[in-house]
């Protein structure tokens, strides 16, 4: 019996060997680069891809969440991890302060109030802490301005006690604001020279910048060849997903990662019913094909509008197929969410269940 009917749905099966070949590329192109490789774990969130990834030759892992993290160091995986995120609160501090005691970590700071308080935690302990500057070079969300803002940051935060500035980060995910691959490589390259140039007005500074990171799957291939960039953090491309099409560098046959559904009801000609509705196809929304996912099947058909448990399909005239008990693979418009909401991932080959490999990250979001 091939995985398609041996499994029970919604569930998540991983192409293993396009799981593969997406590792594979990534490690081999920041090779080329000479850049290292810091992959997020937010993507897999499983123990058995960070293994791939390292032995692939990633340094260590970018985490969101301390949650993250020490599921990594629990599963003895990693013993290298940047949280690129900002570490705020009494309870946060003292489970930083433990997991410093079990692999090396780097924190992302953005501001003086946050490293003033990582500060205070570390000197208290008599422990010091690697940090790097989050820059916003147009995403927009957490990070100081590139240029002078950075530099007056760094100039605090070098007098901190209990705090080593090692580097600067970005996460240049605005790119996915791009209309076309073009515009994309435009706004990626734009970002990684402030980075590069940020880093080199903090060395006239005498601020030393070892890690001039950046990360972001769609401008994996741009970003990093700015001269200068030290560090790449791609997350989703170990499965990609329907974001990606777009931009014209991956197809279907690069997204190792599908929902795994059953048509149930048939209630018009036009409208198919599927297992999977919000909680297993989480709701961003489509950034390019419309609808809630990309039915491999069927191209044509549009996942227009999700419940809980529904996923309601629609038909355009004259396409056949879908028919109760059905099963189909969907790949979701945003891959990490959609994991988060399942307890593990089914590997297949060759037409056959494979391995089964817990998502031990899942909820990890303190
Ligand atoms: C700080 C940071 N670095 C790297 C990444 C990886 O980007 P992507 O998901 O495009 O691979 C993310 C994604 O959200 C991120 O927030």
């Amino acid at each position: 019996m091939g995985y398609r009917d041996e499994l029970d749905t919604p569930c998540l099966i991983v192409h293993e060997p396009i799981l593969r070949r997406n590792v594979e590329e990534m490690a081999a192109f920041a090779r080329q680069q000479g850049v290292a490789l810091r992959p997020h774990f937010k993507t897999h969130k499983t123990a058995e891809i960070a293994r791939m990834q390292r032995e692939a030759g990633a340094i260590g892992f970018t985490c969101a969440k301390l949650g993250e993290a020490e599921a990594l160091a629990d599963a003895g995986v990693a013993d290298d991890v940047l949280l690129a995120y900002q570490i705020v609160g009494e309870q946060k501090l003292r489970r930083l302060l433990a997991l410093m005691d079990r692999i090396t970590v780097t924190v992302a700071v953005d501001g003086v109030d946050g490293a003033a308080a990582l500060s205070a935690a570390c000197r208290d302990a008599g422990k010091t802490l690697d940090v790097r500057l989050e820059i916003n070079t147009g995403l927009d969300r957490a990070g100081v301005l590139p240029g002078e803002p950075a530099l007056a940051l760094a100039r605090e935060v070098v007098q901190m006690p209990g705090l080593r500035l090692t580097g600067i980060m970005t996460h240049e995910g605005h790119v996915a604001r791009a209309r076309n691959a073009d515009e994309l490589a435009e706004i990626a390259q734009r970002a990684g020279t402030a980075m590069v140039e940020t880093a080199a007005l903090l060395r006239a500074n005498g601020i030393p910048v070892d890690t001039v990171s950046v990360g972001s799957t769609p401008a994996s291939w741009y970003t990093p060849t700015v001269s200068g960039i030290t560090e790449m953090r791609p997350g989703t491309y170990v499965f990609n997903d329907n974001s990606a099409f777009r931009f014209g560098r991956v197809g279907v046959d690069g997204c190792a990662l599908r929902v795994l559904a059953t048509v149930i009801s048939r209630p018009a000609p036009d409208q198919a019913v599927i297992d999977a509705g919000s909680k297993t196809l989480a709701m961003d929304p489509p950034q390019g094909r419309a609808g809630h996912g990309y039915i491999v099947e069927y191209p044509d058909a549009t996942i227009a509008r999700l419940s809980e448990e529904h996923g309601v399909v629609l038909l355009p005239p004259g396409l056949e197929g879908l028919q109760v008990g059905e099963r189909v693979e969907i790949i979701p418009n945003h891959v990490c969410p959609v994991v988060n909401l399942q307890d593990e991932l089914c590997l297949v080959r060759d037409g056959a269940v494979v391995d089964r490999w817990p998502v031990v990250a899942r909820g990890k979001v303190r």
